[in-house]
């Protein structure tokens, strides 16, 4: 035993013995307050018994609140992405991966040799799931850098309401509903690679920064994360896909930005981009541009973005979202074309924003990221500028 855990021992023998002698039966709670008012908080946390069972290591950081549990008593799984996945895993690392025909009742599957992808059989749905299989000890790792790193915001438990919580705008994220806005994947869920990549990109403008922890410090996170899905969603729904960030494909307007641009505005005014965002035309130009019969109108306050309703809550309040203005507000998932390709392609789930891959081709989605692009950098943080086009597109309105 460590000598400042002989100490809280001590310490609270003492406050019990001192405490006891003035205040009789009404005793119960108080020796751990007394102990823990004399110690600092590591100590107190590591000198369990029950917790010192799981992980004989004192925790990976020294400033976790009081009464934070920081140890996963039990192994996990949750679900992992199929097939394809392991067939492009076999490629990368030879040796690895077997397949094996006689695995899930004949229909075949993959093997793991290191253990932690398993193929199992679902007696109830008849049909086997991949599973990412956690051990405590690896979940206990990535819960306690977790509670370091993340839970200050996203919440001890993962809820979005961590202490720092109430005062920010967006609010974080909520892990128990594993819903997530800005992967850039098409599918329910994003890979381990996908969240990677985001958590270390952060979120522009947000108090989400970017987070320059290792590979194995974000695996394991992500990992805990992924159990504090809700039962039957998430990682925990038997269903749910997991796709990696979109195909990029090639970009058709290398060398050709500016045609890419004059393209973009007729593709993002043609496809309603402003029913949410605003219209970037004046109303006659954009019944022009749309061939619309005479006497259509549009929206009211055209150029201004129209608030939507969302799947998101804070605390059981449903959020209403701002659609950006491209001209003033800042995006968060990034402003190159390569980005914006992504974003627009992929959607943002939860918010009103659609996904855009396969609603019109790809040559279309690369031009209007080059002219929200465009919308950007001409005029964002430019208000003199600004404030011209804007004005010149609200004067009939
Ligand atoms: C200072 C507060 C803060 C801390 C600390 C923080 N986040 Fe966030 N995080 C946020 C906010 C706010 C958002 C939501 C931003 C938005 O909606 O634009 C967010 C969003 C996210 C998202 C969701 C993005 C999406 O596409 O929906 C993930 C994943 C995430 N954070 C992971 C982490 C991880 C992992 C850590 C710790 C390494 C962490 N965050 C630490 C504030 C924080
Ligand atoms: C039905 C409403 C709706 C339509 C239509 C729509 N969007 Fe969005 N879009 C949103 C909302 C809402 C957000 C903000 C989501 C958030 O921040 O939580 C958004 C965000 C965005 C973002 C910003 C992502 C970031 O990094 O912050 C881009 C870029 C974008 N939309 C482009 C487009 C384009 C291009 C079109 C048309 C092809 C389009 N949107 C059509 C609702 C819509």
């Amino acid at each position: 035993m460590r000598r400042p855990t002989l100490y809280v021992l001590l310490t609270a023998c003492v406050a019990i013995a001192a405490l006891s002698s003035f205040r009789g039966d009404e005793i119960v709670s108080e020796p751990s307050l007394a102990a823990e008012a004399s110690l600092a908080p590591e100590e107190v946390e590591a000198s369990s018994d029950e917790q010192a069972e799981v992980a004989n290591d004192e925790p990976r950081h020294f400033r976790a609140p009081h009464n934070v549990n920081l140890f996963i008593t039990e192994d996990d799984a949750v679900r992992a992405p199929g097939e394809d996945w392991f067939e492009q895993q076999a490629e990368l690392f030879p040796g690895r991966y077997s397949y094996d025909e006689s695995l899930a009742d004949g229909e075949g599957g993959w093997v793991d040799k290191d253990g932690k992808y398993e193929l199992r059989y679902d007696e109830e749905e008849e049909e086997a799931f991949y599973w990412r299989v956690l051990t405590k000890e690896e979940l206990t790792i990535g819960r306690q850098d977790y509670v370091q790193f993340c839970a200050s915001c996203h919440g001890f438990e993962g809820d979005g309401y961590g202490r720092s919580a109430q005062h920010l705008r967006p609010g974080p994220r909520n892990f128990q509903r594993a819903m997530f806005k800005f992967s850039k994947v098409t599918q329910a869920l994003p890979s381990d690679e996908a969240l990677k990549t985001l958590i270390r990109n952060g979120l522009d403008g947000t108090p989400m920064l970017a987070w320059d922890l290792s590979d194995q410090q974000l695996d394991g996170i992500i990992q805990y994360i992924k159990t504090l899905s809700e039962p039957e969603t998430g990682w925990r729904d038997l269903f749910t896909e997991i796709g990696d960030v979109v195909e990029v494909g090639e970009n058709p307007w290398v060398g050709k930005e500016s045609e890419a641009v004059t393209a973009g505005e007729k593709v993002y005014h043609k496809n309603d981009c402003y029913a949410c965002h605003p219209g970037y035309l004046a109303p006659p130009d954009l019944a022009a541009l749309r061939e619309a019969p005479e006497g259509t109108t549009f929206r009211d306050n055209l150029s201004y973005p129209a608030i939507k309703d969302s799947d998101y809550t804070v605390l059981d309040h449903q959020l209403k979202i701002l659609p950006p203005d491209f001209t003033w507000h800042q995006l968060r998932a990034g402003t190159t074309p390569l980005d914006l390709f992504k974003t627009i392609a992929a959607g943002i789930k939860g918010a009103a924003m659609p996904q855009w891959k396969g609603a019109f081709p790809d040559e279309d989605i690369w031009a209007v990221a080059y002219y929200v692009h465009h919308l950007v950098t001409e005029y964002k943080d430019q208000p003199a500028k600004r404030s011209a086009f804007m004005n010149a597109l609200r004067r009939d309105q």
